[in-house]
């Protein structure tokens, strides 16, 4: 019995290293640190063909010419985007078919600004109305390059700003991958959230550069990195976000995530939830390590929201409360943070402005295990002398909620926290009302 589990470790190393030796051609590493994924990442196979994208070069749609390359080259072979080409993708491309198949964007794809169209026909991932531009899975599919995904978001910033409920496009689907890598790409002008990935599982994002600021008087708005949604073991790490919204987001039923050494600017944190959106779902967080975090102009540091027991609006386009479920075992180790607005947060009076109302019909969401330590660094104006908040709307609904090493300070030197119904003796903060 031991033997042959030494053996077929042994195995399973000879595979993953000849994995990597086959990869390193493509500026892919593969390999997690310092924190290893929850479950090890199933290795890659060698890849024995390669196949070029053509482009037609003068922005009519390349969009069969992608997915024909792709089935030609699909169970083992590369598939090449050329350095000196921009491919134009006019129409949804449903890539959920891969293979064993590397993705080698070496050059630019960039998305079509015709928002009646992508409003009719981009994919519909029904979570949060969530669309995708394309959906992205199967099993063993590795996309790198360090090439650019461009959105053209600037014409949805402006179409978004006259009409909260259009439905604006993700940059990146994945939808139902089953292990493979993400990255080293460049990631522009998403007119929504960066990546939504969703049904998936085994999967590590790297070295994924993430920017794109409107040029007009309408802000980036919902520019989330990453949410994570129905997926399971998954790796994000060596990252540079410059967004809008939250840095990385972890959705109903993300379990076994790890996210490390990531540089955050303006965004809205590293966040569990939104949870509890859904009255009659059960959310599910559970097992997240989030380690090594650079945040700078942002909202927030360590942030976890779920809806009240009770409905409520947040937005003309996001509406909720009432949901079910747990967050359980959730790790916020080494953080930096400059110029932001809370150090750590976490509510349970999401998108309620009603405190009271909030106590009253408590979340049915609950929050234990969580841990806050070595946390950093200087927060913004807004709520100084304050740099935290820890509320909870009923003690029976939050446990075994620790902070410790917190060197926080405001502008003018202070330290306070919120904390209320939260058992204030795990807390190494300075509680200023209970
Ligand atoms: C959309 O893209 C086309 C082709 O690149 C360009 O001619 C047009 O001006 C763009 N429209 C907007 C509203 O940006
Ligand atoms: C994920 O899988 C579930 C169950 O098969 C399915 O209902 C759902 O449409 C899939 N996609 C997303 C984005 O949830
Ligand atoms: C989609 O948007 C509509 C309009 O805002 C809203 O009523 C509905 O609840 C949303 N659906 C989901 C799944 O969030
Ligand atoms: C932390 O992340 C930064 C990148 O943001 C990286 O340079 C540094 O090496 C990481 N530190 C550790 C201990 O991994
Ligand atoms: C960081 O975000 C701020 C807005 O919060 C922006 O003005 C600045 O340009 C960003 N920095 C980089 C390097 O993109
Ligand atoms: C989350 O997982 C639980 C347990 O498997 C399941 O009951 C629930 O329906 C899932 N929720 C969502 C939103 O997928
Ligand atoms: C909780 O998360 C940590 C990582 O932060 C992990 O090492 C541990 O195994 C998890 N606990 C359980 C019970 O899964
Ligand atoms: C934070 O924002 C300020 C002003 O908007 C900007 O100068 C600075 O570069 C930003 N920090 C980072 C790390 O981008
Ligand atoms: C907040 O909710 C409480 C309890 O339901 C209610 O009595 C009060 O009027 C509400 N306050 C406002 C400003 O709506
Ligand atoms: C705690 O915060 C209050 C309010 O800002 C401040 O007056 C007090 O000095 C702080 N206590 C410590 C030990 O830093």
């Amino acid at each position: 019995m031991k033997v042959s589990n030494v053996l077929t470790q042994a195995i399973g190393l000879t595979l993953s290293l000849t994995a990597a030796v086959e990869a390193s051609g493509s500026s892919r590493s593969g390999a997690c640190h310092p924190h290893q994924p929850f479950h090890p990442l199933p290795p890659s196979q060698v890849r024995h063909r390669t196949c070029h994208v053509p482009s037609h070069g003068d922005g009519t749609d390349d969009s069969a010419n992608i997915l024909s390359t792709l089935r030609k080259c699909n169970n083992g072979g590369k598939v090449v985007f050329d350095a000196d080409k921009t491919y134009t993708v006019g129409k949804a491309m449903d890539m959920t078919f891969l293979k064993h198949v590397d993705l080698e964007i070496l050059g630019t794809i960039q998305f079509t600004n015709d928002t009646d169209y992508w409003q009719a026909n981009a994919f519909k991932q029904v979570y949060q109305n969530a669309t995708t531009f394309f959906q992205l899975g199967g099993t063993d599919v590795n996309v790198y390059g360090d090439g650019t995904l461009d959105g053209n978001g600037q014409v949805w910033y402006d179409l978004y700003a006259s009409d909260a409920l259009v439905l604006r496009p993700v940059l990146v689907g994945i939808i139902g991958l089953h292990g493979g890598t993400i990255g080293p790409l460049k990631l522009r002008y998403s007119p929504q959230w960066y990546h939504f990935v969703a049904n998936s599982s085994d999967v590590l994002f790297e070295g994924i550069d993430i920017s794109g600021f409107s040029k007009s008087k309408n802000t980036a708005k919902n520019t989330d990195g990453w949410d994570i949604y129905r997926s399971d073991n998954i790796v994000i790490q060596d990252s540079v976000i410059n967004n809008g919204d939250d840095c990385v987001s972890f959705k109903p039923n993300s379990t076994n995530v790890i996210v490390q050494n990531l540089h955050c600017n303006g965004s809205h944190g590293i966040s569990v939830g939104s949870l509890g959106q859904y009255k009659n779902e059960v959310d599910i967080v559970e097992n997240i390590l989030v380690y090594n975090i650079s945040m700078f102009n942002a909202s927030d540091g360590a942030r976890i929201k779920v809806w009240p027991g009770v409905a409520s609006a947040l937005s003309t386009d996001l509406q909720g409360g009432g949901g079910s479920g747990s967050v359980k075992n959730i790790t916020y180790d080494t953080m930096t943070i400059q110029n932001v607005d809370y150090a750590i947060e976490v509510t349970q009076c999401y998108g309620q402005s009603n405190l009271t109302l909030c106590n009253e019909y408590p979340s049915s969401m609950t929050i234990s295990d969580v841990h806050f330590k070595n946390i950093k660094g200087t927060t913004s104006r807004k709520y100084d002398p304050h740099v935290g908040t820890i509320v909870c709307s009923s003690p029976n609904v939050c446990s075994d909620i620790y902070a410790s090493e917190i060197a926080v300070k405001s502008p003018k030197g202070y330290n306070a926290f919120t904390c209320t119904n939260v058992d204030d003796s795990l807390l190494a903060v300075n509680c200023t009302s209970s």
